[in-house]
């Protein structure tokens, strides 16, 4: 059998080769389907990231896994929706119980709610939307949304699709650690509050894309609640730390929240697309996402409205027919048991704190930013390299592509406090230490190679 460790971590092909090989005429005749696989699969869906690939530290990686892959196959083949509960009663109760899984093994309380979505972006966006009309009803002007700089773009976007301005998202400085500094939030919205503004939601990041880094969710629910704030944690890659035991405390902070972003297809080793967001009142989905909320009614949704008990998951988020997504955790927490993801978001944990024991210890090597939730940032600097920021900047750059050329490794580049750093997510389960330690080297030697190379 191959696996993703038989072959390179990531391969990219030219556009224009790319386009001769893609590029037809609209196939009026059809053709063999064997033959249509076998040219998928060698020829166009290798070219991107193995994110499975033990070697791949790259953005967040994900495995998928079996299971997962299967029960698309099969929600596929049902065309299943758990849209509203007459269209797909058994998959909106599959999604229910998923959720429940998920509520349970972050430590949330039973009455939260929600639903899977895309990913990430598209959970941050639904619950923003959600906060927007509970504080703001209609009107907009004067509002202000407060993150910190290292907060994921996708919060951006959110803010953009929701009406407001850019001059509505206030992103602050982050403190030494990369968090949120809530001294500095507060002291930020009194300034705002003083001005007339209408301050009316903050969004806590735990993990941090770029370093992992987890703003302190306890001290800003508290701050929230002072000011009668909306708390969004966009927990995409970081909720899954309240896996393990050492994250028990995350359990607590993430139930002080209004809302959660937490993406499955990353820390909880699923495939594209398997994302979440849980709400401390899922009725404040239902007001801003309920189809019979909305102006245009030709009638034929009436036959579909929820009776008694009866769940319409669509009144919860943008769309109306959606994807079982959630049955692949729910058959691959069947499958594996909760303590298998435990013991896997445990490996990671470890991985980074090995790999970060390693960078420690190298003279040529730097750590930039200790291992928050499996993510960690570090400098090479081989003997005799120059001082000067930018040239070290480059060398980074430079050690990254080299790793990269060499087919072995995957690990990119990112900046931590205006400078550029390696970056490794080291969340795989299938990586070993050994892997760990063969990158380290292969960075220590292209780094050394590099600094031989005349400038
Ligand atoms: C913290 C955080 N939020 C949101 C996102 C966006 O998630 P998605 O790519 O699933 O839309 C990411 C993606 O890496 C992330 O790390």
């Amino acid at each position: 059998m191959c696996t993703a460790a038989d072959g390179p971590p990531h391969a990219v092909a030219d556009p224009v080769e790319l386009e001769a090989l893609l590029d037809e005429p609209l196939p009026e005749d059809g053709s063999d389907l064997t033959g249509l696989l076998d040219h998928l699969a060698q020829d166009v869906l290798p070219l991107g990231i193995r994110f499975d690939h033990p070697r791949c530290f790259a953005f967040v990686p994900t495995t998928g896994n079996y299971p997962a892959v299967l029960a698309d196959l099969l929600s596929t083949a049902h065309l299943s929706v758990p849209g509203a509960w007459l269209v797909g009663s058994g998959p909106t109760r599959v999604e229910l119980t998923a959720l429940n899984w998920l509520k349970e093994l972050l430590g949330l309380p039973g009455h939260w709610g929600g639903l899977f979505v895309s990913g990430g972006s598209v959970a941050n966006l639904t619950a923003l939307a959600a906060a927007r009309d509970h504080h703001l009803g209609g009107d907009l002007t004067g509002a202000r949304l407060y993150c910190s700089t290292q907060a994921h773009p996708s919060i951006a976007r959110a803010v953009h699709l929701l009406g407001l301005g850019r001059d509505q998202l206030i992103a602050l400085d982050p403190d030494a650690g990369q968090r949120l500094d809530p001294r500095g939030l507060a002291a930020r919205i009194d300034a705002d509050l003083a001005a007339g503004l209408r301050p009316f939601a903050v969004v806590a990041t735990v993990g941090t894309t770029s370093t992992g880094a987890v703003d302190p969710v306890t001290d800003l629910a508290r701050l929230c609640r002072r000011y009668g704030l909306w708390l969004h944690v966009d927990g995409a890659h970081g909720a899954a730390f309240a896996l393990s035991d050492r994250g028990h405390a995350l359990r607590d902070a993430l139930g002080r929240a209004d809302s959660l972003t937490f993406d499955p297809h990353k820390w909880l080793f699923q495939p594209y697309e398997t994302g979440c967001v849980l709400v401390r009142d899922p009725e404040l989905l239902r007001a801003t996402f309920r189809m019979s909320r909305h102006h245009l009614d030709t009638g034929y949704l009436h036959p579909a409205e929820a009776r008694h008990d009866e769940v319409n998951l669509d009144d919860l988020g943008p769309q109306q027919s959606r994807g079982l997504r959630a049955l692949k955790v729910w058959l691959s927490l069947k499958t594996f048991g909760a303590a298998a993801f435990r013991r896997a978001v445990d490996h990671g944990l470890h991985l980074s704190d090995h790999a970060a024991a390693r960078i420690t210890a190298h003279p040529d090597l730097d750590l930039a930013s200790s291992p928050g939730l499996g993510i960690l940032t570090f400098r090479c600097r081989p003997p005799g390299s120059p001082a000067d920021p930018p040239a070290v900047d480059r060398l980074q750059q430079s050690v990254s592509d080299a790793v990269r050329a060499t087919g072995q490794a995957l690990l990119l580049t990112t900046r931590v406090h205006g400078r550029t750093v390696l970056r490794m997510c080291t969340i795989n389960p299938a990586t070993t230490t050994a892997d760990i330690d063969a990158v380290l080297e292969l960075v220590v030697r292209t780094g050394r190679e590099a600094e031989q190379k005349p400038r």
